[in-house]
């Protein structure tokens, strides 16, 4: 017998696992925030929950986009308005309707509850939801090039 689920409209909550440091602390080109150093600081008693990340590893990194404030359910990919328009969930667009930003970063370091990386492009202060390790075998179909 299943039990009863939540209707799909509830509320979820997630208390931020910690937060992002880095020196852009508004708008900014991914790109150019992917080449810049930025932190991580965890709740120091989450630090054990670090165990096993090293330097070199690449780490999937789930954060709120907590600026962008409204969402746009159809949008020029890159503002760019020569690019078809398109659906918000064929995009990754800062702009929807749950604010969930999610990018794989490269540790330089790991110390205490701190983790020093490149790659992530988000912006100074953003809460950080989770971290799991990237995996070639879960995030990457085997069957699909690499295109840009
Ligand atoms: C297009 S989103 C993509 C984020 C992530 N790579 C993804 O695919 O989910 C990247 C843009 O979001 C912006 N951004 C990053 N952190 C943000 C935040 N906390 N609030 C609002 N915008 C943010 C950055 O300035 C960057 O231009």
């Amino acid at each position: 017998m299943r039990s009863a689920e939540p209707p799909v409209d509830s509320t979820v909550t997630f208390t931020p696992i910690g937060r992002v440091e880095s020196e852009f602390a508004g708008y900014a080109p991914s790109e150019e925030m992917r080449e810049r150093p930025a932190r991580i600081v965890l709740r120091p008693e989450l630090a054990p929950g670090l165990m096993g990340l090293e330097a070199g590893q690449y780490i999937l990194v789930l954060f709120h986009l907590h600026r962008a404030t409204e969402y746009q359910l159809q949008l020029h990919p890159g503002h760019n308005p020569e690019r078809p328009l398109r659906g918000v969930f064929a995009t990754r667009s800062q702009y929807r309707p749950n604010g969930i930003g999610a990018t794989v970063a490269q540790i330089r370091s790991v110390v205490d509850n701190m983790l020093d990386v490149t790659g992530l492009d988000a912006q100074d202060g953003s809460p950080v939801l989770d971290i799991k390790p990237y995996s070639a075998g879960f995030d990457h179909p085997p069957e699909l090039s690499i295109t840009n």
